[in-house]
């Protein structure tokens, strides 16, 4: 359980002046987190898998205030140009968790991050960035208060940061597959934070790709945070909780024997489930674009043609995941570029896939 604590708060006459530079990649959720209360708590548990090459690095350099002033003092530089706009975000997002590092107010704090892919690419950035950033949070309390009892601690806390900027965030912070939302099934999960996988899982899933295809790099018209309070009044929404709860316990099982056909089934039906259920919210609206379903049509078509285990999600936008075993890289590599990089904004696709987390850079 993280709580406030008063107690990080330094000392009269402590000099600081230091950085701390972690990098975080982005995750793919296979079951989908849709629908939220409360402080971004989820209504249904989630699954995904952590991401390597899409990725965000961020330093936050900090040094003692010179005056006893309480409020956040920040500069953000986004690509290493300051953005004013992310700046007022980023600091909003501190005030929120200044009373689980109220040490934040006793510092200048200068924040630099940069993401691998870019910014107009129609990736959200917000798992990794918000993550990156938890995680120098949590690593400049352990610098100054060694306040973390083990790595465990240090990264359960980190989750739980995240999940306050952004809630899909707090499972990148794990290796290869993050679990978020209480259930039954998973000893330790917790709405609060995301725990790591620590089922046994098919071997076939550890080196799993994810290719993202750019059907479009615009930003999306309705955001996460719109799509999530819709919800709220989906008629299906209760079902879709139900839902997501039982994959779950399908997926354990799934993710140990490694079959392909279940895992795929699953997945496909999560990212049509998740658009479906924007397409019947009210008001409804759509994220898909037609590239996004000529891509699917044809993953289709070349699965049952040349039987391989090729499967699509979503995320709440209009670019298509396509998630494969390793073994058909070259296969995949050749039908991506000869079949669905048409359908891509100037062909963009990004090749990603299983991540081992988080590291550290200073
Ligand atoms: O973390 P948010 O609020 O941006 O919501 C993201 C939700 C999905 O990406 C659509 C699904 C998920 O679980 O990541």
């Amino acid at each position: 359980m993280i709580t406030e604590n008063k107690h990080l708060i330094l000392e009269e006459g402590r000099e600081i002046n230091d950085k701390s530079s972690w990098r975080s990649p982005s995750n793919i959720a296979i079951i989908k987190y849709w629908g939220k209360h409360g402080v971004q708590l989820p209504r249904n548990p989630s699954l995904s898998f952590t991401l390597s090459n899409a990725h965000t690095n961020t330093t936050i350099s900090y040094q003692r205030k010179a005056d006893s002033n309480k409020e956040i003092s920040l500069k953000f530089l986004f690509e290493g140009q300051r953005n004013e706009i992310f700046e007022s975000k980023v600091s909003a997002f501190l005030e929120k968790v200044t009373p689980y590092f109220p040490f934040l107010t006793q510092l200048d704090l200068e924040i630099s991050s940069e993401n691998s892919f870019p910014h107009s690419s129609g990736i959200a950035s917000s798992a990794s960035s918000m993550s990156a950033l938890s995680l120098g949070l949590c690593d400049i309390e352990k610098r100054l208060f060694n306040s973390f009892e083990d790595d465990n601690a240090f990264l359960n806390k980190a989750s739980f940061i995240s999940r306050l900027g952004s809630g899909s965030a707090c499972r990148s912070v794990y290796p290869k597959i993050g679990v978020w939302g209480v259930h039954s099934d998973y000893s330790g999960s917790s709405d609060q934070y995301a725990i790591p996988y620590i089922e046994k899982v098919h071997e076939i899933f550890t080196s799993f790709h994810d290719d993202i295809l750019i059907v479009s790099k615009k930003e999306k018209e309705v955001s996460s945070r719109a799509g999530h309070a819709l919800m709220e009044g989906n008629p299906y929404a209760i079902p879709r909780y139900a839902q997501a709860n039982s994959r779950m316990s399908e997926l354990k099982e799934i993710l140990e024997s490694g079959d392909l056909s279940s895992f795929g089934t699953i997945a496909e039906s999560e990212a049509l489930t998740l658009h479906a259920l924007m397409m019947c919210s009210n008001p409804s609206y759509m994220l898909i674009k037609e590239g996004t379903l000529s891509i699917i049509n044809k993953v289709y078509q070349y699965r049952k043609a040349d039987n391989i285990p090729l499967y699509f999600t979503l995320d709440a936008g209009p670019n298509v995941h396509l998630l494969y075993p390793q073994e058909y890289a070259v296969p995949v590599g050749q039908f991506i570029e000869s079949e669905l990089t048409k359908h891509c904004e100037d062909g963009k696709v990004i090749k990603d896939f299983v991540g081992m987390g988080p590291q550290k850079l200073s």
